[in-house]
């Protein structure tokens, strides 16, 4: 599955803030963290996190 830049802009526009893995795919990562910024960030294994 995947979807045209400007998809993936208008879906990362729905978000606050997204941890994501290597299955997003590095192209998609990069559209994302144009829209996110700093609300986005690389979930790799073995990482935690405390909410
Ligand atoms: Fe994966």
């Amino acid at each position: 599955m995947g979807g045209t830049k400007k998809d993936i802009e208008a879906i990362g526009k729905t978000i606050d803030k997204l941890y994501t893995g290597h299955c997003t795919g590095l192209k998609a990562y990069e559209i994302l963290k144009g829209v996110l910024g700093d609300n986005i960030e690389y979930f790799p294994t073995g990482r935690s996190v405390t909410i």
